[in-house]
């Protein structure tokens, strides 16, 4: 297995305070790794030294093979933060990129044909005469994601490159961020937002207070909120930390269904089944029921009783825990905070 980052207890430390506390993780080749955390838990700072723009205080990290400690130069060509891209407001749209592109020295006609490419689908070439410091906080984010994808590295660390950018130009930037995944590259995404974390990565990494507190798949860490946690479960792999949650925590599935004709009696057969571990009765005729995750026909039972009692059920959903719900439960806070 090849990796394009690990770390081995990478630690930043700032006086007493512990930014980054011992942090353990693998992030394999050509992946899209999600990296949440709330604000202040550490994420930038992390990047930080696996960009070799701040050195750790213990531990290291390799990056694509390269040492952060040993080799930062190296590490320094690799990869790059658009938020640190530092735009200058008194040159224009174009000059920064430019000046972005010849850091990396980007051969002239390649550099001219991206530079186009780019502004053109974020939608900022129109104001590419424009200086930067008379740019909307939006339009800036979008001259700031062109000078990051100019020069397309291999491993490409964006810290919340969406924020601020409206749902049209989040989605063209979600293209990109896939098309140059496909090309081979490694993406490494902070971000608070669960649907794109959702929808692009591979892999997610929670941490909390400088501590990495889950690291797997989505979908894995969000089914290890309704399977009960076990030491030897079918998520475990020995270089991944799993989401440990324990019994009194597990999350269930829930279902809701509205019967027109409820009663009573309804009601009261629905909840002794064996698969309903929690009811609850809304005035408007809906139930929203707590469902047993061991039992693989659940929905079934409440539907076959409802049946069997001539019910008329008018709309069924059933609600699995989402990312949110992880990150929640990780780290007690709510990921726009
Ligand atoms: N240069 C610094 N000096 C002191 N504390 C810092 C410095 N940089 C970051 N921190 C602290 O480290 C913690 C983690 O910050 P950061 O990595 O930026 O968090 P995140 O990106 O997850 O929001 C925060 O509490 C922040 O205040
Ligand atoms: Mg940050």
């Amino acid at each position: 297995m090849k990796y394009a980052i690990e770390t081995f207890g990478l630690s930043k430390q700032y006086g007493d305070f512990t930014a980054v506390d011992a942090l353990n993780m693998k992030i394999k080749e050509k992946s899209i790794f999600g990296f949440l955390g709330p604000n202040g838990a550490g994420k930038t700072t992390t990047i930080k030294m696996l960009t070799c723009l701040i050195q750790p205080t213990n531990g290291t990290a390799r990056v694509a093979g390269y040492d952060v400690k040993e080799n930062p130069n190296e590490v320094r060509k690799i990869g790059m933060v658009p938020q640190l891209v530092s735009l200058y407001g008194d040159l224009t749209v174009r000059e920064n990129v430019e000046l972005c592109a010849d850091y990396y020295g980007m051969p002239r006609d390649l550099k001219k044909e991206r530079i186009v490419e780019l502004m053109e689908l974020v939608d900022i070439k129109y104001a590419e005469n424009k200086m930067v410091k008379q740019l909307s906080g939006g339009q800036k984010q979008k001259v700031s994601v062109v000078a990051s994808l100019v020069h397309q590295p291999d491993i490409l660390f964006l810290d919340e490159p969406t924020i601020g950018l409206d749902p049209s130009t989040k989605r063209v930037l979600w293209d990109l961020i896939y098309d140059l995944n496909e090309k081979g590259h490694t993406i490494v995404l902070c971000s608070h937002d669960m649907y794109e974390v959702e929808l692009l990565c591979d892999k997610v990494g929670i941490i909390n207070q400088g501590k990495l507190a889950a690291f797997n798949t989505p979908q894995s860490l969000k089914d290890s909120l309704i399977k009960k946690y076990t030491s030897n479960g079918p998520f475990k792999d020995s270089s991944n930390l799993e989401l440990e949650v324990d019994e009194g925590e597990v999350e269930n599935k829930q279902m809701s269904i509205m019967v027109t004709n409820l009663n009573r009696d309804l009601i009261k057969e629905i909840e002794d089944l064996p698969s309903v571990c929690g009811l609850k009765e809304h005035s408007s005729g809906r139930i929203i029921m707590d469902m047993d995750d061991d039992s693989s026909c659940a929905v079934n039972d409440v539907i076959e009783t409802v049946l069997k009692n001539q019910g008329n059920i008018t709309s069924i959903a059933t609600r699995d825990p989402s990312l949110e719900d992880v990150f929640m439960k990780v780290t007690g806070k709510d990921p726009g905070e």
